[in-house]
């Protein structure tokens, strides 16, 4: 075996030479890979014994693309374009035998070979979209050429892996390997050479694309139908024009356009934002003073309090990854009906063909209702469920600790309230702890971890390692009103009630916060959520909006009116003059002065910057970790663009020194709910930005 550099090696099996890349943890494809390539292919040229190649990766990928971590930067020759030629133009036959994840320029290498051949293992996917970018090593050119230009676009713009069966009937691999990769592709190798099969060249294929060139208008078609997918991303429109420039340009000039494309998404500030939220999403689970060994308990049984919407959603997610639920709540009817809801979301996804019948079966085979809180004393793991109330949740957690045996880990799923409260009930708090889902559970994708000041290091390792076994993007934050999430969005709900009252109609505001890049605007929001979410009725008295509307009946969607009105079964909001003379005349009541000059931009600083501010102050509190996490928590639980990075990336590429300008204006204006948090000011005096506190 020849060492050609420290990621790449050539090892001859009889006349077939075998190129490996071994670069942990998934063969990126780093300047030392592309040299081990560049160089391994002309050492095979030119070697008389060799004659055919494999390419293969060594590990738990083929190569899972380029090394992200070198962009940005300037790149090293051999440029990756360069390598794949020099691949695709061997002489020699040369086969990629592929398993595990092959991604982006690894999926690249394996089209710029004359044959593929892969294990079951193997998924294929072109995941650059995700990084705000498009393949930029000739995968916008080639893809189609294997494939067709339809399943090409798909894969493309949506960045989605297939499996090795959809690889297969695409046309994307030639063989599935039985056994033994590295043998299978050394005898398909042999077979080359002894059937005479000639070299296949996919630049030079033609039969895929001739569709699509006497049917241009699949592209538009294509935009038209994912318009919505798309909306505010600059790299799927680039993904479509590369892959027309595949269909109506020589595949040279189609790889010289795609090369550009590329360069200007590289340039660009949503594929800075989204390359940073990559790295972002795979810190968050790294905490200082939890290493990777530390002890974690097995979680084989959960029981959850509560059988509404929330703790059904809870219950979904441990039952999908298979493991068993009691659910508790005080009367069969509430159970009945939280059971009958999960049923209900797990028959809507087996009707959309997302699970089998059978599946639907045994999920709900797992989760089990009890009336009796006794009923958790064999569980490893509670979640407490039911409304915010922290006499109650009290109450809970001191039955808990006398019914639940040594070693279970009891969690309170509270949004606001204090832990270190619900913890000093119970004589185990360094066993208690916050998990924060966000609705709907069974969905979002983002769970705050609220470690109280005695939870155990093994008990948030623990939860740490369930959250990765339910799926969720997990973020560790500390004990405060609203921890961290909830805390920032506080800040964005005051201005946005705030302007309505100045005299912004709550479709402009909308308009604002949509066009930034949120799915919805706060009051889409709120009329989705319910406005008589926190309301008291009982103690309702006309002193805010949110009462005056409630006692109006107006509560959202759910009532037909809200801050829009809605027709009978539609979920699209119409514009209510009548709401907006509500807003006026309770705006009057309150002796507040209206305007008619509330701009957009005022709108966006005030719904934006306070967020920001905000987040520096916890930071400041030591209640997250880092600001990195501060923005995997918005995208993943607020539904803040991931093209605009997260809140605190936001601020970071605005300028922090216009972010505190910005705050000390309205500051000027309104007084001490703007002033500019310590860490702001501090950092705009050093000179630093948020991502150099992310470490
Ligand atoms: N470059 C650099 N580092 C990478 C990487 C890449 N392409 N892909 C993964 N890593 C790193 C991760 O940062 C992580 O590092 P850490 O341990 O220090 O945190 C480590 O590899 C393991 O990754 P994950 O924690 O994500 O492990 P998983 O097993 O969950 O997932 C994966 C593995 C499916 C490969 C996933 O990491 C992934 O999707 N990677 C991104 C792949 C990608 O986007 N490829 C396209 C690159 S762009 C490109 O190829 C351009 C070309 O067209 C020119």
């Amino acid at each position: 075996m020849t060492e050609i550099t420290s990621a790449v090696s050539l090892e001859k099996k009889d006349n077939i030479g075998i190129l490996a890349i071994d670069n942990p943890p998934v063969n990126a494809l780093g300047i030392k890979v592309r040299k081990g390539l560049a160089d391994g292919i002309e050492m095979a040229e030119k070697d008389s014994d060799i004659e055919a190649m494999v390419i293969m990766g060594r590990g738990r990928a083929f190569s899972a693309g380029a090394d992200i971590r070198e962009f940005g930067k300037p790149m090293e020759e051999p440029h990756l374009p360069d390598v794949l030629g020099k691949i695709e133009n061997c002489s020699k036959p040369v086969v990629a035998a592929i398993q595990g994840t092959t991604f982006g320029g690894g999926l690249e290498t394996a089209l710029s070979c004359h044959f593929r051949i892969a294990v079951k293992n193997a998924s294929f996917g072109l995941p650059e979209v995700k990084l705000g970018l498009l393949p930029g090593a000739s995968g916008t050119q080639r893809l189609p050429r294997v494939m067709g230009v339809e399943k090409a676009l798909n894969m493309i713009t949506s960045g989605n892996p297939i499996g090795v069966k959809e690889a297969l009937d695409s046309g994307l691999i030639d063989e599935i390997a039985e056994g033994e990769l590295e043998d299978a592709a050394v005898a398909f190798a042999k077979k080359v050479l002894s059937e005479k099969r000639p070299i296949v060249k996919v630049s030079e294929k033609e039969d895929q694309i001739a569709y699509a060139r006497e049917h241009p208008e699949i592209f538009d078609e294509f935009r038209k139908k994912n318009a919505r997918r798309f909306r505010g991303f600059e790299a799927p429109e680039a993904c479509i024009k590369a892959v027309e420039a595949a269909v109506n340009k020589p595949f040279k000039e189609g790889v010289k356009y795609e090369r550009q494309l590329f360069a200007e998404l590289m340039e660009g500030s949503q594929s800075a934002a989204q390359r940073y939220y990559f790295f972002a999403e795979r810190q968050v689970s790294k905490i200082p003073d939890i290493p990777k060994d530390t002890p974690t308990y097995d979680i084989n049984k959960v029981g959850i309090i509560g059988a509404g919407t929330m703790g059904g959603g809870i219950a979904m997610n441990f039952a999908n990854a298979g493991i068993p639920v009691k659910i508790v709540d005080q009367k069969q009817d509430f159970l009945d009906r939280g059971l009958g809801v999960i049923r209900d979301n797990y028959e809507r996804s087996a009707s959309k063909g997302k699970m089998t019948q059978d599946d639907v079966e045994k999920r709900m085979g797992l989760i089990t209702g009890t009336m009796s809180m006794e009923d958790l004393s064999d569980v490893d793991l509670v979640i407490e469920a039911v409304y915010e109330n922290i006499d109650l949740k009290k109450d809970i957690f001191k039955r808990l600790d006398s019914i639940c045996k040594d070693g279970a880990i009891l969690a309170t799923n509270t949004s606001y309230l204090d832990v270190n409260e619900i913890a000093a009930e119970t004589g185990r708090p360094e066993w208690v702890l916050g998990l924060h889902f966000f609705s709907p559970a069974n969905v979002m994708r983002l769970l705050e971890i609220v470690r109280a000041e005695k939870t155990s290091k093994e008990v948030l390792a623990t939860a740490l390692a369930i959250a990765r076994k339910i799926r969720k993007i997990a973020a560790v934050v500390g004990v405060c009103y609203g921890f961290a999430g909830n805390r920032m969005f506080a800040q964005r709900k005051r201005e946005s009630e705030r302007l309505v009252l100045e005299g912004a109609p709550p479709t402009q505001i909308d308009k604002v916060i949509y066009d930034f890049g949120f799915p919805m605007g706060p009051f889409a929001l709120a009329d989705l959520i319910g406005i008589d979410v926190g309301w008291d009725r009982d103690n309702s008295n006309s002193r805010t909006l949110q009462e005056v509307l409630c006692e109006m009946g107006r509560l959202g969607q759910k009532s037909g009116a809200g801050y829009y009105k809605y027709e009978k079964g539609s979920r699209t909001p119409i514009q209510d003059p009548e709401v907006e003379k509500i807003i006026a005349d309770f705006a009057a009541k309150q002796g507040i002065k209206r305007r008619d000059d509330i701009t957009d931009e005022e709108i966006l600083e005030r719904c934006i910057y306070p967020i920001i501010n905000e987040g520096a102050k916890i930071i400041e509190e030591k209640i997250a970790v880092r600001p990195s996490d501060l923005d995997v928590i918005w995208v993943n639980g607020y539904g803040w663009p991931i093209y605009r990075g997260g809140p605190m990336f936001y601020a970071d590429l605005v300028g922090l020194d216009k972010v505190l300008e910005t705050m000390k204006k309205y500051e000027a204006k309104f007084g001490d709910e703007w002033k500019p948090a310590g860490l702001l000011e501090k950092l705009v005096n050093e000179g630093k930005k948020f991502g150099d506190l992310n470490g």
